[in-house]
């Protein structure tokens, strides 16, 4: 597990490719752990403020008519997480709440360094920039076949009768890019980073993700 230097609470974060069931595993694990009496804060990325709200509504719906550029884009998502982390996540875990983030920094190395193709290192740089420290204790990466990803978006869309977003619609290559870049990611930072296969049934990956939460955060 990474260090959590003064920190009171544990700073958990969800990543992945799409539809690998990370909103509905960070929403299983924030529902055990505040039965479990504890102060649990979910945000999401992009957003979790009301200035990344609006900056998430840019980047998935097109709102300006204007075609963000690659740089524009990762500027807009380190800026969101910079002030998530200033507003939200640090005076949470100092105050002793556990944080869950349904995707952080390692998002923009995924698809803005593997995916889009900018140099990995300069996101993580970016990323360090923008968190300021706040890494997290634990991320799960729920990574499953991206066949099965799509199948189960194209059910969700299906059941809610919504297009699909702009991240979505891009090309195989891309998402195959983005889930090896996580697997890379993975490896490289394998203190933090638990691999959850995802091709499971939905009761299995929350029982193996509590599993582990209760063994390294000391439940
Ligand atoms: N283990 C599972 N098996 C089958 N279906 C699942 C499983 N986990 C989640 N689902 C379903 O798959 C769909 C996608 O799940 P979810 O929205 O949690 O994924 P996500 O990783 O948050 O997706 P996105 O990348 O779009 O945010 C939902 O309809 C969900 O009910
Ligand atoms: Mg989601």
């Amino acid at each position: 597990m990474a260090k959590t230097d003064s920190r009171r609470g544990k700073f958990i974060t969800f990543e992945g490719p799409e539809g690998g069931g990370k909103t509905t595993q960070a929403k299983r694990l924030i529902q055990r752990l505040e039965t479990a009496g504890h102060e649990v804060i979910y945000t999401r990325e992009p957003g979790g403020t009301p200035t990344g709200e609006a900056i998430r509504n840019i980047l998935q719906h097109d709102t300006t008519g204007e075609e963000i550029s690659s740089a524009a884009e990762v500027l807009l998502f380190a800026a969101s997480r910079a002030q998530l982390v200033a507003h939200v996540i640090l005076p949470a875990l100092d105050r002793g709440a556990w944080v869950v983030c349904d995707r952080f920094a390692d998002s923009t190395t995924a698809y803005q360094g593997y995916g889009r193709g900018f140099d990995p290192e300069q996101m993580l740089a970016i990323n360090g920039f923008a968190i300021d420290g706040a890494t997290p204790d634990l991320t799960f990466l729920l990574d499953l076949d991206l066949d099965e990803g799509f199948r189960r978006l194209a059910i969700r869309h299906q059941e809610k009768a919504s297009p699909l977003d702009r991240i979505e619609q891009e090309a195989r290559s891309f998402h195959e890019r983005v889930r090896q870049g996580y697997l890379d990611l993975a490896r490289r930072y394998s203190d933090r980073f638990r691999v959850i296969d995802s091709m499971r049934e939905e009761d299995t990956v929350h029982q193996d993700i509590w599993e582990c939460v209760t063994r390294e955060c000391g439940l």
